[in-house]
């Protein structure tokens, strides 16, 4: 495949349409560092062969890291990962009676071969997510690089200002 600046190099999946106010975290992040991506849904469970489609086949659509949100007894994370070498970051949704505990267990405790870079629980997860995504693309672009410098400063300035306004 031919491959552009506007080629997805993030490929974003959930597996329901409830994840989605999740996984715009991701999305919100990927946005903000130029990274161009693509979102869809795919259930391990409910579409399994969609989900193991969209792995297998997405280093040939120029993915180069995938981020998988699902909740409930998670799967998706996993099932990439077995479909496909590209790095898998798994993000666990606090969307059951158990609010992401079985999400957080079944996204991270994959076996040995087969990992998956799993998250926090949630919102803040899905946020880290899309910048552990942006760390590892940078690892080969310097522009990227500079705009994740220039973001942790910007960060630590405003605990600064926070902190200087708390003093009497
Ligand atoms: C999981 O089941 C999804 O990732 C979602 O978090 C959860 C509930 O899905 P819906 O019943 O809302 O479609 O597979």
């Amino acid at each position: 495949m031919k491959q552009t600046d506007n080629t997805p190099k993030v490929g974003i999946v959930m597996g329901s349409d409830s994840d989605l106010p999740v996984m715009e975290e991701t999305a919100a992040i990927l946005k903000k560092f130029n990274i161009p991506f693509e979102m869809t849904i795919a259930s391990a469970h409910r579409t399994p062969k969609r989900a193991a489609e969209f792995a297998s086949s997405a280093r040939e659509r120029g993915i180069k890291i995938i981020i998988a949100g699902a909740g409930h007894a998670a799967h998706l994370a996993g099932a990439m990962a077995a479909h496909t070498s590209l790095p898998i970051i798994g993000v666990p949704i606090d969307s059951s009676c158990l609010q992401g505990i079985d999400a957080l267990f079944s996204t991270v405790q994959m076996p040995p071969g087969i990992p998956v870079a799993t998250v926090a629980i949630g919102k803040p997860g899905a946020r880290n997510a899309g910048i552990l995504a942006a760390q590892i693309l940078a690892l080969s672009d310097p522009g990227l690089e500079e705009k994740l410098e220039i973001f942790k400063k910007e960060m630590a300035e405003q605990v600064e200002q926070k902190a200087k306004k708390l003093q009497f």
